[in-house]
């Protein structure tokens, strides 16, 4: 069994959770942002080293104006709270995605967060926003080309390695396991490249709801995998 260092997670559910109590999307958004402090604390409590979570797509600009300009706040306020209390958290915050569609706000935010926590050692979480699995792989070409044209690189170097390094999650390991909250049974674009052998758990709970509880049965859940990377176990 392969210790469970990294966790991502596909935080969905937020709009489904609000509508149930009558109340706008934007309610389910601020609630999500409550359950991912907590979680951040109970993953690290648990041995969890890297947390990764999937907070706004490339495709979820296609949301009205108004959600999306909620979320963007909302993100902000996380940022300036994570700020705050970046000694107090000890963890290290990265963000994955293409910060340029992003605020100069935002952009300065996350780069100041960056630099506050890098010292850390607690939990590692990283940030998915403004981020596609797809747009990834397409810049990590783009990066490889360049190093190419440069001469750095000769095209015969090109690995699986170098692809990897040239991804925005460089620093971080593959994911152990992808769980998604709230029904849906697919990635939507998220860790395409880096997927490729982690274990998947889909729950039906929305993310707002998600607790140390689901947590819990989570990591049960894949205490119980067997992870053969495409091996013959002696034992079996
Ligand atoms: C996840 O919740 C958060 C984002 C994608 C920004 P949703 O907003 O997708 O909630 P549902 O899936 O509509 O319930
Ligand atoms: C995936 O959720 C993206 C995030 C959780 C940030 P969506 O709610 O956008 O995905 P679909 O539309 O159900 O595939
Ligand atoms: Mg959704």
């Amino acid at each position: 069994m392969k210790e469970l260092e990294h966790i991502a997670i596909i935080l969905d559910g937020n709009g489904r959770w609000a509508k149930k109590r009558g109340l706008p999307r934007k309610a389910g958004h601020i609630e999500g942002a409550k359950t991912l402090e907590k979680i951040c604390r109970a993953a690290y409590k648990r041995g969890i080293k890297y947390l990764t979570v999937y907070a706004f797509s490339t495709e979820n600009w296609n949301r009205p104006e108004d959600e999306v300009s909620a979320i963007m706040k909302l993100f902000g306020t996380y940022l300036d709270k994570c700020i705050k209390d970046s000694k107090k958290d000890n963890m290290v915050v990265r963000m994955i995605g293409d910060r340029e569609r992003l605020s100069d706000t935002l952009k300065d935010k996350v780069k100041e967060l960056e630099d506050v926590s890098k010292d850390n050692t607690g939990l590692n979480l990283t940030i998915a926003i403004n981020y596609g699995g797809r747009a990834e792989i397409l810049n990590s070409f783009k990066e490889i080309y360049k190093k190419i044209s440069d001469g750095a690189l000769a095209v015969d170097e090109i690995t699986e390695d170098v692809i990897s390094e040239n991804l925005y999650t460089k620093d971080i390991p593959d994911p152990d396991l992808i769980l998604r909250t709230s029904g849906e049974m697919r990635l939507s674009n998220f860790l395409l490249w880096q997927a490729a052998y982690s274990e998947f758990l889909f729950v039906d709970c929305a993310w707002p709801d998600f607790d140390e509880n689901e947590l819990d049965k989570a990591i049960e859940e894949y205490n119980k995998r067997d992870r053969r990377f495409g091996a013959i176990k002696e034992d079996k």
